[in-house]
Formats: C-alpha cells, sequence, structure tokens
C-alpha cells in the first residue's frame, strides 16, 4: 500500500493552512519541498487554487505515497510529484520547470530531521529560484537564542539526535542569518500550536 499516513500532518494542518492563506502568493506555483506522505498537499491545494501546488521528496516510497493521496484526491491545481534533493546544487525544478512560475517554496518540518546541509541547501535553491518577492516558508520546532522554548522540544531534539547526530532542533536566528545571506528576509515569525512556528521569507 503505497499511501503513507503522517499523524502529525493531521493534528498541524489546519493551523498551517490558515498561515498560508495569508502569507503565499495567490498565483504562480507553490513548490513544497520534503512533502512527505503528501496528506498535507491533498489538503492545502483545493484550499490555495488558483495557485498551483507542486509536491517534491528526495524518497520514491514518498513520492508513490504522494501519488496515490492524488489519485484519491485529485484537485485541478496539484501537480503530479517530483523527486527532489533540496541539498543538490542544482535543483530538478531548475532543469525541468513548471509551467507557471514558482511563487513560492514551502518547507515543513525538514530541516530539524535531515542534515544542516540541506537547510543550507535549501536556502541556495530558494535564492535561485524565487524571483523578487517570492515567499520562502518554513514550518517546526526551532531553539531561539540557542535555548529551547518547551521542555518537550528538548525532549524531541535530544531524540533526534540519537537517530542522527547530524539531526536536530535548529537556531531561529542562524537560519535567519543564513537566509539573509542568501537575500532572503526574515518577514515574519508566527507562533504554532505544539511549540512549533511558522517562519516567513520574501526573496529580495
Ligand atoms: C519529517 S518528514 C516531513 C514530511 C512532511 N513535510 C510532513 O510534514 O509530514 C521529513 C521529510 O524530509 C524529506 N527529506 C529529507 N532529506 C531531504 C532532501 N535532501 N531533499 C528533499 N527532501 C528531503 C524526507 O524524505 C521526509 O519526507
Amino acid at each position: 500500500m503505497p499511501q503513507r499516513h503522517a499523524p502529525a500532518t493531521g493534528r498541524n494542518r489546519t493551523y498551517i493552512l490558515e498561515v498560508l492563506q495569508r502569507v503565499l502568493p495567490k498565483t504562480g506555483t507553490a513548490l513544497e519541498t520534503a512533502s512527505g506522505s503528501g496528506e498535507h498537499a491533498v489538503y492545502f491545494a483545493p484550499e490555495l487554487a488558483p495557485l498551483n501546488w507542486l509536491p517534491s521528496d528526495i524518497s520514491a516510497e514518498n513520492l508513490a505515497s504522494i501519488n496515490a493521496w492524488r489519485e484519491e484526491f485529485p484537485s485541478g491545481n496539484l501537480l503530479p510529484p517530483i523527486s527532489l534533493d533540496v541539498s543538490k546544487s542544482v535543483w530538478s525544478v531548475e532543469t525541468n520547470p513548471p509551467q507557471q512560475a514558482i511563487t513560492a517554496i514551502v518547507n515543513i518540518n525538514m530541516i530539524h530531521i535531515s542534515p544542516w546541509n540541506c537547510c543550507e541547501g535549501l536556502l541556495a535553491g530558494a535564492e535561485r529560484i524565487l524571483e523578487p518577492g517570492g515567499i520562502l516558508f518554513l514550518y517546526g520546532p526551532f531553539m531561539r537564542g540557542g535555548a529551547h522554548s518547551a521542555a518537550s522540544n528538548e525532549a524531541f531534539d535530544a531524540h533526534l539526535k540519537v537517530q542522527n547526530p547530524r539531526w536536530g532542533l535548529r537556531n531561529l536566528e542562524s537560519v535567519v542569518a543564513l537566509a539573509e545571506s542568501h537575500g532572503l528576509e526574515c518577514i515574519e515569525v508566527v507562533d504554532m500550536p505544539a511549540n512549533n512556528l511558522s517562519v516567513i521569507f520574501e526573496a529580495g
């Protein structure tokens, strides 16, 4: 059964959608990197039309899952998923761009569950792809000023590092500083339920 189920998507999707509806451009294509199961994609796409939604992931199993969810919940603006590794210096969408230009990049719960070079690759890709005014949306748990904002985040960080010492919660200030070096200005930080943040950047 290719359809995967990530329970967290059911808990966070309505809160994330509220922010996306407010901050994303109304037209063009939103490229979702690290889409995972595809449950966010099928939930968000119809709510954000006419903006096109282009899901992607590095994992073949996740691409199969996204396809399966898309078959069950089709939407005219939900494009077929593509294979995309954010750590690469050239992304697949650069060699094969969608018909409608990419006006936003959305990344949910990836930068702490992958090595730091994936965050670096994500920000570098956003700089290459987004035109001025384009939006990069990040969601997940962050440290602030080098400190955890909740005991549950600290425990989650430790749990991640046991699985892979290169994983772990990122410092918001480090991500913002790196984004600035890629011409991405942090325009808003939104406190989200369960000690997560939505962090919104605009390309200059
Ligand atoms: C915790 S899951 C989050 C998935 C989904 N965004 C969600 O919120 O359910 C992390 C995702 O990052 C993807 N990922 C890890 N490294 C990646 C990379 N280098 N490029 C693209 N995706 C990557 C994984 O395949 C996985 O789907």
